[in-house]
């Protein structure tokens, strides 16, 4: 495993435990609404601390950028760490085990590491550029099918910002008619990871952020997969709207969504 990888995967399982601990007291945990639909609690910020602490001991100058405490030491660093503690902070305040913490580090602004752990499930999703995707050391593909009627596709419905809800409506409906199945599982780094490993075939989504997708999405890629704007084009991290599915399979969910945009 590339050294880099492996302290992600250090400060990944560490973060698991910190979270984990406090799951077993929900009650307890002091939770703030930051928007609309949009909250983190105190288990966010000390997962948060624990990752960071760890990258900063053995990477004292790498750049990071993290969901709850932005970002640091940007400027002469090549290397920077994007950080989500707990994707799916929605799901973990309501006991839902549906969450993940998400790792990934770019160089030059591209992604070349990825980390995504499931402490639910002990699934530990990691990529390395051109090296592969593995989910707990198996080689891991994106899904076969190619008939969009016999595909199941994962999305995440607007969440604090709710402008574009009438054309996601429209497009889920089409999506909706078109497949074997339209899921909502609250995680973005999970449904991408879940695409790279073939338990849904596809997914799209609005409006992410750096943390949400940067991971997940080297994990598509290097099972195979394609990840793409809404318009099929290569825009998706500085939007944040996505779609990742098998090359046959992107294709024609872009044919449904487009007549929406
Ligand atoms: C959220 C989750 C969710 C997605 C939201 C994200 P958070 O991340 O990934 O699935 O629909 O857009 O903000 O806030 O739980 O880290
Ligand atoms: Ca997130
Ligand atoms: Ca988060």
């Amino acid at each position: 495993m590339h050294p880099m990888l492996n302290v992600a995967v250090k400060a990944a399982r560490r973060a698991g435990n910190v979270i984990q601990r406090a799951s077993l007291n929900l009650d307890a945990i002091r939770v703030e609404k930051k928007k609309h639909n949009d909250f983190v609690s105190e288990v966010d910020r000390s997962a948060e601390q624990s990752i960071i602490e760890s990258i900063l001991e053995a990477y004292p100058k790498h750049a990071i950028l993290a969901e709850e405490s932005g970002a640091q030491g940007r400027g002469e660093a090549e290397y920077e760490w994007i950080i989500d503690p707990i994707d799916g902070t929605t799901n973990f305040i309501h006991g839902h085990p549906q969450y993940a913490i998400s790792i990934a580090l770019a160089h030059k602004g591209q992604i070349q590491q990825a980390v995504v752990y499931d402490p639910n499930r002990n699934d530990l999703f990691t990529a390395s550029r051109g090296v592969g995707a593995f989910l707990n050391d198996r080689r891991i593909r994106v899904s076969k099918r190619t008939s969009l009627n016999e595909c199941v596709i994962a999305t995440g419905f607007p969440v604090s910002d709710q402008s574009y809800i009438d054309t996601y409506l429209a497009m889920l409906k089409d999506v909706l008619a078109k497949t074997a199945g339209v899921r909502r599982e609250g995680a973005a780094s999970l449904d991408l990871c879940n695409v790279a490993c073939g338990r849904v075939d596809g997914y799209w989504e609005f409006k992410l952020k750096p943390w949400d997708l940067a991971a997940g999405s080297l994990l598509v890629q290097e099972a195979g997969g394609i990840v793409t704007d809404l318009k099929g084009e290569q825009d998706w991290f500085q939007t944040g709207d996505i779609v990742a599915a098998s090359p046959k399979v992107l294709a024609q969910v872009l044919h449904l969504l487009a007549p929406h945009l």
